[in-house]
């Protein structure tokens, strides 16, 4: 799969077969969450990787109705922000870089035909709050989104691209009003 066929043929994926995904595989993902651009290179970020349901579980739960998806998931991603590495002069670069890392994995799983969906945490506080319980986090660990990946079911294999371009979208050379 090339470039533009990996980015323009995601899609979500949110039912999975109970196929596990291998330790390579997974090394695979993490690399490519660790190769985005990062404001200054900081880096601000970390990762708890999830395979136990019961934590699976837990965590779809602390993330509200929209997370059950993971309780399916053959594991979890959680990024986190590590503030302790944050850019001093502009902290909240943070959250581009999480979701750079959060993107990254999203397409390299994609490239190596598993399927995930992005589950928001960040910025929504008890979400933030539930995941900061359940996996005991210092202060300075801020839970930024959970990523469920699996192989995917027969139902949501071959999801229709969506097209994304938008004409109305994009202005050349000026900002001209378009509506
Ligand atoms: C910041 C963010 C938060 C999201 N949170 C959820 C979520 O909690 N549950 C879910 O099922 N999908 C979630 N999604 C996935 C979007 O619903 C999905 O990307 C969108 O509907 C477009 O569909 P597609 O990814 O198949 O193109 C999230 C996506 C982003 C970028």
């Amino acid at each position: 799969m090339n470039i533009i066929e990996a980015i323009s043929g995601r899609r979500s994926v949110r039912r999975f077969t109970s196929r596990p995904i291998s330790d390579g595989d997974l090394h695979t993902i993490l690399c490519a969450g660790m190769s985005g651009p990062s404001a200054v290179n900081a880096r601000p970020w970390s990762f708890i990787v999830v395979r136990d349901r019961d934590t699976l579980s837990r965590m779809a739960d602390g993330n509200g109705a929209a997370a059950q998806p993971l309780k399916g998931a053959a594991l979890g991603i959680m990024v986190l922000g590590d503030m302790t590495r944050a850019f001093e002069r502009a902290p909240d670069y943070w959250v581009i870089d999480g979701s750079i890392a959060a993107q990254n994995m999203i397409l390299a799983a994609h490239g190596l035909g598993i399927g995930s969906v992005w589950l928001g945490t960040w910025p929504q506080k008890e979400k933030i709050d539930a995941q900061r319980r359940l996996f005991e986090l210092p202060e300075s660990a801020v839970p930024h989104s959970i990523i469920a990946f699996g192989y995917p079911d027969e139902s949501q294999k071959d999801l229709p691209a969506r097209g994304g371009y938008e004409e109305g979208r994009v202005h050349f050379e000026k900002w001209t009003r378009k509506d």
